[in-house]
């Protein structure tokens, strides 16, 4: 952890503040493309959204994943080429579609009226398939998209309509794919889904296969799994998010007060980072100055939010009081990312450590930005 560079930032830009340390980032993003050398490496842009992030892994030659539009165009601004941009969206409208093709995206349709919608667009030979491989792997079931009765992908009953459409249109497919979900630390699953995607990539002559995202662990550790069922990783994408980025962020939070009865409310809560309310997650605390009448003893870490829930801790045992500035570990991604000014907070800034520099990403959202869209 970078603690000097940590303190310094909470001086600096005020609490609650997000750091991301871009080469923490850039070492994991780096530890993919040597595991699994020539594939593309698409970093999952939802995990962690911060455009110098975007910026540098655009520039150290990776791809991203992007979900929607919104996404696709902040990749487009941080300089990923349309080429190394991988759309996928369950939800997207046929405008969306045809946007995402124009933009030279490979986009992935997830149902057959999504493809329709593509063929209508005219196809360009960046279609691919998303499909539900029915493939269960244990984790939170929240973070579970590949069983059979998700709503994500295009059903392998369905997969041969799909492949009919594409022949009649006379349009290559430029990959088949599948996320079957995130948080998964057992590389096995991804072993499982290797065999099942080289297959269909096989039968449905496929020039790519997406093994999408969702490995919480080393790169090495998945990718050992995987290769014996890739022959050749030049037409292989991956698609992670949590394993780039969790490591690399962190939230800083000060104790605004110490009760008693053994909360500590921080200036930070389920607002800033929601992942222990939403999913149970535990992320761990560090205690980077103990502020004034610290005590010893466990405590629970809650937010300020009107909501019973607002917890980001239970059960610290740490010694700290009011004032104590701490820093929330393994919140890279899926943290900010979530971000929501319900009771009316405003949206924390957001720094890296780049180059070993500190630098602001992102000022702390002000009023007026909150207003800036009434009418
Ligand atoms: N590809 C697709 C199509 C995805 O939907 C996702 C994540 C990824 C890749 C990246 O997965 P990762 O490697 O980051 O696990 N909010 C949740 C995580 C939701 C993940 C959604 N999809 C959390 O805080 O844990």
């Amino acid at each position: 952890m970078p603690r000097d560079a940590l303190v310094a930032a909470a001086e600096r830009w005020g609490t609650p503040l997000y750091v991301t340390d871009l080469d923490a980032a850039s070492v994991a993003a780096n530890a993919w493309r040597s595991a699994l050398p020539d594939a593309l490496v698409a970093y999952a842009v939802k995990a962690n959204p911060d455009p110098l992030l975007l910026r540098r892994l655009a520039d150290e030659g990776h791809g991203c994943e992007v979900v929607g539009p919104v996404e696709l165009a902040l990749a487009l601004r941080a300089g990923f080429p349309p080429g190394r941009i991988v759309v996928n969206g369950v939800g997207q409208t046929d405008a969306d579609l045809a946007d995402a093709l124009a933009s030279g995206g490979l986009v992935n349709a997830e149902s057959l009226g999504a493809l329709d919608a593509l063929l209508r667009a005219g196809g360009n030979g960046r279609i691919g398939l998303r499909i539900n491989p029915a493939l269960d792997a244990a984790t939170h079931p929240h973070l579970a998209t590949g069983a059979a009765a998700s709503k994500f992908g295009i059903a392998l009953d369905e997969l041969p309509a799909a492949l009919e459409r594409l022949h009649r249109a006379g349009t290559p497919l430029a990959s088949i794919g599948a996320h079957i979900g995130s948080a998964i630390a057992d590389p096995e699953p991804f072993g499982r889904l290797a065999i099942l995607l080289a297959g269909l990539a096989k039968e449905a002559g496929a020039e790519r296969i997406d093994l999408g995202g969702g490995f919480d662990g080393e790169p090495e550790a998945v990718a050992s799994a995987m290769r014996p069922h890739l022959p050749d990783l030049a037409r292989v994408t991956v698609e992670p998010g949590r394993s780039i980025v969790a490591p690399a962020g962190w939230l800083l939070t000060r104790v605004v007060r110490a009760q008693a009865r053994g909360h500590l409310i921080a200036d930070a809560g389920m607002t800033e980072l929601l992942r222990p309310m939403l999913y149970g997650a535990r992320h761990p605390v560090t205690v980077l100055e103990p502020g004034t009448s610290a005590a010893a003893r466990t405590w629970t870490l809650s937010g300020p939010i009107c909501e019973a829930g607002d917890v980001l801790a239970r059960d610290l045992e740490v010694v700290a009081g009011e004032g104590a500035l701490l820093a929330i570990g393994e919140v890279g991604a899926y943290g900010l990312a979530m971000s929501s000014s319900y009771n009316g907070r405003l949206r924390p800034a957001q720094a890296v450590i780049d180059g070993g520099e500190l630098r602001l990403s992102r000022r702390r959202e002000t009023l007026e930005d909150l207003v800036a869209r009434d009418t």
